[in-house]
């Protein structure tokens, strides 16, 4: 297929494009990656997915955005995006947006405990520098809601927690701040809509940038994909019991496919079965439908 602009970036998901000076496409592609590799085994429909349900939380979250003085970076998405040139083919799984400086920081929010947060906690009754009480498991849900941020690996380096002190390193006190905020609200709000469908948003990781100004004193503006499978834990509100790892609608099926194959951080990735594919396939569909009540067409 092609595309009619310049590629400029290719993640392990999205192809991103040059629209023009100020806008960028990005692409997603059907690609699922598990520890930090791409699978060479697309998931159907998973790209359409991520960029529906990214349309639609851009949207519910926009009052907290503009309640915090930020914005989010979606102009446009679906037919609207034939008129700039975009192949009707790929409209389905695209987002023009606004070009950013991202941040070199991953906002991750926590409010139950999981995964590397588990793994940390049981190390050191903490997630790096924020202290968690004692008695937690996974699956727990937290008192309150954590920010946890992380490095933004280059390509083929894993994701690394760091400390808050760190943030402020990378950029500034104030903007530090401003991040830790809006990431918790952000993270409030996304969890309390997640809850009235039924699903429980354990965490989830945010992408700031800011316009490029020669003042360089712009709002936050909230990028990438948001409160996604791909960016985020869900899972059932029906079966959340803490003390074991969660059924969920997220790529945790996966990675826990791969590691009961003794599969998980092979190379090169491993092909994924017709089955695993298709139960991955419905979980992220699964997922769209029960938090937007809509059906997936
Ligand atoms: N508005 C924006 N302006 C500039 N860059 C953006 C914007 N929104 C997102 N990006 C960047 O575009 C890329 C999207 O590609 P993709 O999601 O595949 O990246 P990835 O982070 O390598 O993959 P993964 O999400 O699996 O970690 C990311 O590097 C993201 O930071
Ligand atoms: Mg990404």
């Amino acid at each position: 297929m092609t595309v009619p602009f310049e590629l400029v970036a290719r993640g392990k998901v999205r192809e991103v494009y040059a629209v023009d000076d100020d806008r960028l496409l990005l692409v997603a592609s059907d690609r699922i990656s598990a520890y930090d590799a791409v699978l060479p085994t697309p998931v159907p429909d998973k790209g359409r997915v991520l960029t529906a349900l990214s349309v639609w939380w851009f949207e519910q979250l926009g009052p907290v955005l503009a309640e915090h003085g930020a914005e989010h970076h979606l102009l446009a998405a679906g037919d609207a995006l034939l008129a700039e040139g975009v192949p009707a083919e790929l409209t389905g799984r695209s987002m023009l947006v606004r070009r950013l400086e991202m941040l070199p920081v991953e906002c991750v929010a926590r409010g139950y405990l999981s995964g590397s947060g588990t793994q940390e906690y049981q190390r050191s009754g903490a997630i790096v520098d924020v202290p968690l009480p004692a008695g937690l498991v996974e699956g727990s849900r937290l008192p309150e809601p954590v920010f946890t941020p992380s490095t933004k690996a280059e390509v083929g380096e894993h994701d690394e927690a760091i400390p808050f002190a760190g943030v402020v390193d990378a950029v500034g006190a104030d903007r530090a701040e401003a991040l830790r905020s809006l990431t918790l609200a952000l993270y409030r709000r996304g969890a309390e809509i997640a809850e009235q469908a039924g699903i429980v948003l354990a965490d989830t990781k945010f992408e700031f940038g800011i316009l490029p100004s020669p003042a360089g004193a712009g709002p936050l503006v909230l990028g990438d994909e948001v409160l996604t499978p791909d960016s985020s834990r869900f899972w059932p509100a029906i079966t959340w019991s803490p003390g074991a790892p969660q059924p969920s609608f997220d790529k945790q099926y996966v990675r826990d496919w791969l590691t009961t194959s003794g599969l998980d951080r092979v190379a090169p990735a491993p092909e994924l079965p017709e089955a695993v594919v298709a139960a991955t396939r419905d979980r992220y569909v699964k997922a769209y439908e029960q938090l937007t009540g809509q059906h997936w067409t």
